[in-house]
């Protein structure tokens, strides 16, 4: 069911709906309401160790990503404090802004280092340095993919930058768009778990992109046992909905469903980039199910005029200008997309 009379292209969200098969499950569960929710959450919890070759103790099940991403944030306030040490987070800017937000609202001090001009990456040195200058612990917490800019970051660097950073530097790399990279060079800090690369390192990955699954509210995070533990403490009792948790176990199980999901985001982008190549505007390399793309213009008259048309798109993410964050949606989605994209160039608008 759809209430929204618009195309909604604005958050990152997938447009084919739920599988079936998390459906029936959701359906089937409901005779379940009335108990707490914990064997579907220990089956999902083992599959999702599973999947990711580790044992269960290595997995912290969230309320989405989002949850997990608070607790780890409030985790090592909380043993700084204890330790009498100062704590702060590092981010790039821009990026998803759940951490900065969480982080700003238990009087955390945020550290925001812009990426770099032209390619948008992480800018390694000024991130480095704000940890380094700091007289405590500091979390950097990156996406990879990042959001908005939707580009991997370098691996081999990532990776040698995590494994020689001291002892008070940590790591959340947060791994939301990671199912759609198809560049052979990335890497998931789920492997970096794993090889113990460093024990400061905590990955979330979440069932709201790829798996279809934003409103039943499930993530995770994936590290070391002790950190899970400790993480553990500061996120809520059953926090997982029943729902969401047999949902998530179907869609899990239903291949040809994720096969699905991942060929129409793939043949959405390629539309999306021709698209963009014929109108002669930039875009940065897509690694995820959204795109950053130039609209020669000004962002915010763009966004609306798209509105006028029945699409959310957007929103601009200073310091980034001029261009615009399109969710990479259904075949059908895009083609109207396309459309009025095409009859704004005619009108001189893009
Ligand atoms: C990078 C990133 N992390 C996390 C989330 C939120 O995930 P969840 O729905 O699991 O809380 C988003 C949502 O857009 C995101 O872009």
């Amino acid at each position: 069911m759809h209430t929204n009379k618009f195309l909604e292209l604005n958050a990152n969200e997938n447009a084919l709906g739920m599988s079936d098969s998390a459906r029936l499950a959701i359906v089937n569960a409901l005779d379940r309401g009335f108990r707490y929710p914990d064997n579907p959450r220990a089956a999902l919890i083992t599959k999702i160790a599973e999947i990711n070759g580790v044992p269960d103790n290595q997995v912290s099940l969230g309320n989405g990503s989002s949850e997990n991403i608070r607790a780890v944030v409030q985790m090592l306030q909380n043993q700084a404090l204890k330790e009498g040490k100062k704590f702060q987070l590092v981010v790039p800017d821009p990026t998803f802004s759940c951490a900065e937000v969480y982080a700003n609202s238990i009087g955390a001090s945020v550290v925001k280092v812009p990426l770099t001009a032209e390619s948008y990456d992480l800018d390694f040195q000024n991130l480095q340095k704000a940890a380094d200058e700091f007289d405590g612990v500091s979390l950097f917490y990156l996406c990879n993919p990042n959001n908005p800019t939707a580009t991997i970051t370098s691996t081999t660097t990532l990776k040698k930058w995590v494994e020689s950073a001291p002892e008070n530097h940590y790591f959340l790399l947060d791994e939301a768009y990671s199912e759609y990279v198809t560049d052979p060079s990335f890497e998931s800090g789920v492997e970096w778990v794993k090889q113990q690369l460093s024990k400061n390192i905590i990955v979330v990955r979440t069932f709201s992109k790829l798996h279809a699954l934003a409103g039943m509210r499930v993530g995770y995070a994936i590290a070391n046992p002790q950190a899970i533990e400790a993480v553990e403490t500061f996120m809520s009792v059953d926090n997982t909905n029943l729902s969401g948790a047999v949902a998530a176990l179907a869609t899990l199980n239903d291949k040809a469903f994720l096969e699905l999901s991942l060929r129409t985001t793939n043949q959405s982008r390629q539309r999306i980039e021709a698209t963009l190549n014929e109108l002669g505007l930039r875009y940065l390399p897509s690694q995820t199910n959204f795109i950053l793309h130039e609209i020669k213009g000004d962002v915010k008259t763009y966004i609306d005029r798209m509105r006028d048309n029945g699409i959310l798109v957007g929103r601009e993410f200073p310091p980034i200008t001029g261009f615009s964050r399109l969710t990479l949606s259904t075949f059908d989605e895009m083609t109207v997309f396309i459309k009025v994209l095409k009859s704004f160039r005619q009108k001189g608008w893009v």
